[in-house]
């Protein structure tokens, strides 16, 4: 790609060091967002996906320290240059005109948008004055126009409302129009869907693609649904204990994956075709604890394809497998590294 991503991950790592041992939650993570691009983050729950989201925000919660690497935010008016959010001062200004502003957060805990306090039009006006330069009166009405371009009916009377006022789906809906509402070029949904019943799933996820569309925003979409990813991602992450295990084109990742990771998740998704009885492929063995990280490619202890004195020795680097394709594994030691 001759195009120059807005956002670029870097070997990123974030550690929390306990008493009982130090989390290596985000070991080395590197994918890059481009305009536009729907990127899938999936992976198993407790993988890193939300850490590594937290540290593009630089809003990681103690004892989490980001160890290592670089988070690269394009300048919005001069898209060549780059900003590297790691090195911001978390509490500083530069990042709080980003966070916010730039990149807009669908935070994982939809409790944790709102405040039960306040209307969910003044928690947006906030968001909207912190960001542009506009008086209370401008911020209302973007806030409405807001709510009216989440599909809310009503917006000049739903603006006046909290959130218990509302069901899950309206709830959902407002904290779409906050995150929107000051334009963000990079939208971070994490898992923005999972609290919500499937019907109103399904209209959040088209929601989304719509704005999305609209806007031409990124969208750095989390998920453990494979299914949720083929609908939204044009490029898919998969992450697996810390690590990004292979990323690729969405249809390379579903048609022609690589990573025995990437292969055995593949298998484990229920197909509509059989039958109940027919008893689901599931990766053997469990995700160990993190405080046990193993030796070499995390996922050694799972694979089949392991080679002992070599997967359970040293960390394999990327390799390219395909257009746009890498796989971390040493299968692919003859292809080409990949290298920035
Ligand atoms: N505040 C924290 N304190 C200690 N460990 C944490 C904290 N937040 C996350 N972790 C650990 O980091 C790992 C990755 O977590 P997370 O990014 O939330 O996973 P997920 O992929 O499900 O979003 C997990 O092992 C989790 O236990
Ligand atoms: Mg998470």
């Amino acid at each position: 790609m001759t195009e120059k991503p807005i956002l670029s991950v870097r070997d990123l790592k974030v550690y929390f060091h306990l008493d009982e041992g130090t989390v290596k939650s985000v070991d080395g993570v590197s994918f890059d967002a481009y305009k536009g691009q729907v990127v899938g983050i999936v992976g198993e729950s407790g993988c890193g996906k939300s850490v590594t989201m937290k540290s593009v925000l630089r809003i990681v919660e103690p004892p989490g320290k980001i160890m290592e690497g670089q988070v690269l935010l394009s300048k919005r008016d001069n898209p060549d240059e780059y900003l590297d959010i790691t090195a911001m001062n978390e509490k500083g200004k530069d990042i709080r005109a980003i966070r916010g502003g730039e990149i807009a957060l669908i935070p994982q805990e939809p409790m944790a948008a709102f405040s039960p306090i306040h209307t969910i039009g003044n928690q947006i006006m906030e968001a909207i004055m912190l960001h542009s330069d506009v008086n209370k009166k401008e911020a209302r009405e973007i806030c409405i126009r807001a709510l009216s371009a989440v599909g809310m009916s009503m917006p000049e009377k739903r603006v006046d409302s909290y959130t218990w006022q509302l069901s899950g789906g309206l709830r959902q809906r407002a904290i779409i129009a906050m995150a929107i509402a000051s334009n963000p070029r990079l939208l971070i949904a994490d898992e923005p869907t999972t609290a919500i019943d499937v019907t109103t799933q399904a209209q959040i996820l088209r929601l989304l693609k719509d704005l999305q569309q609209e806007r031409n925003m990124s969208i750095l979409f989390i998920t453990h649904d494979l299914g949720v990813i083929a609908q939204m991602a044009q490029y898919v992450v998969v992450m697996y204990l810390g690590r990004v295990m292979e990323k690729g084109p969405v249809d390379a990742i579903f048609h022609n994956p690589k990573h025995p990771y990437t292969q055995a998740l593949l298998q484990s998704i229920p197909s509509a075709q059989k039958t109940t009885k027919v008893k689901l492929p599931t990766i053997s063995g469990s995700i160990p604890h993190p405080f046990n990280k193993p030796k070499g490619c995390p996922f050694h202890p799972r694979c089949t394809r392991a080679v002992n004195g070599k997967c359970n020795r040293d960390l394999p680097s990327e390799f390219v497998v395909g257009d746009q394709q890498f796989a971390s594994c040493y299968l692919y030691e003859g292809n080409e590294e990949f290298v920035r």
